[in-house]
């Protein structure tokens, strides 16, 4: 052999080595292996237009999640392979008498893959994903969804309709309750652990999902939160807050996306080529599909752009939905529009492609029955003491005065009131895929156990209906205050009506009467702890002003009971921090942390102080109402309390050229220290804010976070390193850098407190 003949041979085995490794590498890898790519190639040349377009038509079955459905016949449709998935089948014996048919009784014998929103756990229902957000550690949303994927798998679901990635800024929105809330980095880091868990580490994995990341794209920014609302914005403001979760998911290898209800700057997110296409797969390179929502192709029509269902099709297929959802808008009209020449067989064949693609990526191909015997019926106590654990490390102690947590181990009479104390089903959140309220331990009958071990009394008392009117219930309510040491308030929102999707409230209060409840019985004057079931921020100051202390329990899922008992008696410390912005007053919404400063900020305003006490004209600001936040992004407290030292960082200056050729980095360092009674754990949280810039920036960002647990006393110097990534800005052409300016960077314990060092870029 010659020389050059060897060292094209070592070469082409180098490369061989190089690409193996590289693939096992990227997370996106299962999109990419040459075997799948040929089967794929290869069943397609096989299949008819009608077969083709069968693939990309999904069909609910049973429980509808959206208007409108009901088709009969599905078994003759999938038999002329009409259908490529359906959503909402749970029973594993319907998963498998469906899929023989499409194995059996069809041509080409492509299975069928089973959607359904796997949410926030399976059969075993976890904390709701705000909650899980607020625990700001992703391992344990990563553990979290696995789970739910090995329960969700053996009843056949191989697809969830999760995670939601959504910024959400609008408490109102009720969907805000299914995603990580108001900030792109925590979203982004939250979005890569869902897909880690839901997806495992190969998708073939029978206990592995496809996941799908939705609701692409800006669904969060809904106007005035009202669910399916307009959003018209900034491409920067896309760039920077809406998208960067979604990439972080793509990047992370999520299989599928789901295209949102909402317009975005006038074009519907279902018929939006620019996010669906250019964004998604020019720049991202994504090479999983694209479902539409529910009926969102079909919606293009009241949205404005299409007077038929057929032009709803054209578009919707056009912009880059490969999967429609129960519009039946491809079924019924893309073979003709294909016939018609206005859209290209080859766009129909690279849609059939990325969903082939993900079936063979699942191996559902090789398995595409699920083993009836296993399915998960009842809940697996592992999982259970996980979804303890989960929800322990959700809840957010907002306020406690004196101390009142955790009650001392003596107490004597404790009072139970409040309408969300035994209501097993609001315990459950929304979207609980096949959670059962009957396995639901609630508060009440959590304390009522440990009453009965450690000899104390409990006195319940309902008081009134969440969403309540009469007062009925009041004077008993206020009796058991009065005999009681302490006051649990156990108060909040409906779960199934406020919360989640179709659920955007006017008011963002205590629903009904439960305020009215709550003034009654702090009048006793009892130490009173309110326990907060919500799945939104609320506006809490008038309840705030009237208890002791106050723990955000959102819906905490099965375990609500026990994992509130074991926070409340000091078994577990408080754990979570707040992920979105809790307002004083309706009147600030939206409001969140990274705003920017505005030509006419508040300075010297003491922002904590009512407006009125200033003359201060011509700010921006509110006459009537103060500007800060009741509870800001970052916060919550726990058992002791923590010191942090002014920021230090290793330069004062640092050249922009070298951060932009990832050749530079700065450290910087806090030294913080346990000052409290007890030992506990803080969430050390980094942030920065840039001036000088091309453009405006936000008065802060969040850019990392770090679990820390000291010792009474004890400190630790807190390390955070920041370089491009941190640093660079999407700049006035939309190119990606970093730029001179001035850094500022604070090391806190939330968005509005710290003092920051200041570094140049140049
Ligand atoms: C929701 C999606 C969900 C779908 C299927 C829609 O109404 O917007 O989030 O995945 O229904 O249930």
């Amino acid at each position: 052999m010659s020389k050059i003949r060897i060292a094209l041979v070592v070469l082409l085995l180098w490369s061989i080595l190089l690409t193996s490794f590289v693939s096992a590498q990227t997370r996106q890898s299962w999109t990419n292996t040459p075997e799948i790519e040929r089967k794929v190639e290869a069943l397609l040349k096989q299949m008819t237009l009608e077969e083709k377009i069968g693939q990309l038509n999904q069909y609910s079955y049973g429980m509808p999640t959206g208007p409108g459905t009901g088709r009969s016949k599905v078994e003759e449709a999938i038999q002329r392979g009409e259908i490529g998935s359906f959503l909402n089948v749970t029973d594993p014996a319907l998963s498998n008498r469906l899929q023989h048919i499409a194995m059996e009784q069809s041509r080409l014998k492509i299975p069928l893959i089973f959607g359904l929103d796997v949410i926030h756990g399976y059969r075993t229902t976890f904390p709701v994903p705000l909650a899980l957000s607020a625990t700001w550690d992703p391992p344990l949303v990563q553990r979290v969804s696995r789970i739910a994927a090995e329960e969700a798998t053996s009843s056949g679901i191989r697809w969830t309709f999760s995670p939601m990635v959504d910024i959400a800024r609008d408490p109102r929105w009720g969907r805000i309750v299914e995603g990580a809330g108001e900030d792109p980095y925590l979203g982004s880091m939250m979005a890569r652990a869902y897909v880690r868990g839901y997806q495992g580490e190969n998708l073939n994995d029978a206990h592995s999902m496809a996941a799908c990341a939705k609701h692409y794209v800006a669904y969060g920014a809904a106007e005035a939160g009202r669910d399916y609302n307009t959003v018209d914005m900034s491409e920067r403001q896309l760039r920077e807050v809406y998208l960067p979760p979604f990439h972080a998911a793509v990047d992370e290898g999520v299989a599928t996306l789901m295209a949102s209800f909402n317009s975005i700057n006038g074009v519907p997110a279902s018929a939006n080529q620019f996010t669906l296409t250019q964004v998604l797969r020019g720049e991202w390179g994504f090479r999983g599909f694209v479902v539409s929502d529910w009926g969102s192709v079909g919606e293009l029509i009241p949205h404005g752009v299409a007077n038929d269902l057929a032009t709803a099709a054209r578009k919707g297929f056009l912009a880059g939905v490969d999967m429609d959802m129960e519009s039946n808008a491809y079924f019924q009209h893309l073979a003709g529009i294909i016939k018609a020449g206005q859209v290209p067989q080859a766009a129909l064949d690279q849609a059939v492609r990325r969903i082939l693609r993900v079936k063979f990526a699942l191996g559902l191909f090789d398995q595409p029955y699920v083993d009836e015997k296993n399915a998960v019926t009842t809940l697996p106590a592992a999982n259970v003491a996980a979804a303890r654990d989960a929800a322990e490390k959700s809840f957010v102690l907002l306020k406690n005065d004196a101390a009142m947590l955790p009650l001392q181990k003596g107490v004597r009479t404790v009072a139970l009131i409040g309408p969300l104390a035994d209501s097993a089903h609001d315990m459950l959140g929304a979207w609980s895929a096949r959670g059962d309220a009957k396995d639901v331990v609630t508060l009440k009958a959590a304390l009522e156990k440990r009453a009965e071990r450690d000899g104390f009394r409990l006195i319940y008392a309902k008081g009134t209906e969440i969403r309540g009117t009469s007062d009925a219930g009041f004077a008993d309510a206020a009796a058991a205050a009065a005999q009681a040491d302490v006051v649990l308030l156990a108060l909040g929102e409906d779960a199934s009506w406020m919360t989640g999707e179709a659920a955007s409230r006017a008011f963002i209060d205590l629903p009904g009467n439960q305020q009215q409840l709550l003034e009654r019985v702090a009048a006793a004057g009892k130490p009173t702890a309110l326990v907060l079931f919500s799945g939104r921020p609320l506006a809490l100051t008038p309840a705030a002003a009237r208890v002791n202390a106050i723990i955000e329990a959102w819906s905490p899922g099965v375990q609500a009971g026990p994992a509130l008992e074991r926070v409340l008696f000091g078994e577990a410390a408080p754990y979570g921090r707040l992920t979105v912005t809790f307002p004083r007053s309706l009147g600030q919404v939206p409001i969140y942390h990274s705003v920017l400063n505005t030509g006419r900020p508040p300075v010297g305003l003491d922002l904590t102080r009512p407006p009125t006490d200033s003359n201060e004209k011509f700010k921006s600001r509110y006459v009537d109402e103060q500007n800060v936040p009741l509870y800001p992004f970052g916060f919550g407290l726990t058992y002791t309390a923590f010191d942090y030292a002014a920021p230090q960082a290793d330069a004062k200056e640092i050249s922009v050229d070298q951060l932009n050729a990832g050749r530079a980095k700065l450290s910087i360092t806090a030294e913080v220290k346990n000052t409290g009674p007890r030992r506990g754990e803080e969430l050390v949280q980094l942030y920065i804010g840039l001036r000088g810039t091309s453009v405006a920036r936000p008065v802060r960002q969040l850019k990392g976070f770090r679990r820390i647990a000291l010792a009474p006393g004890e400190s630790q110097r807190v390390e955070f390193t920041i370089g491009r990534e941190e640093l660079a800005i999407w700049q006035r052409d939309t190119t990606y850098a970093v730029e001179p300016g001035e850094l500022s960077i604070w090391i806190a314990p939330n968005a509005q407190s710290g003092t920051a060092v200041t570094v140049q870029l140049r």
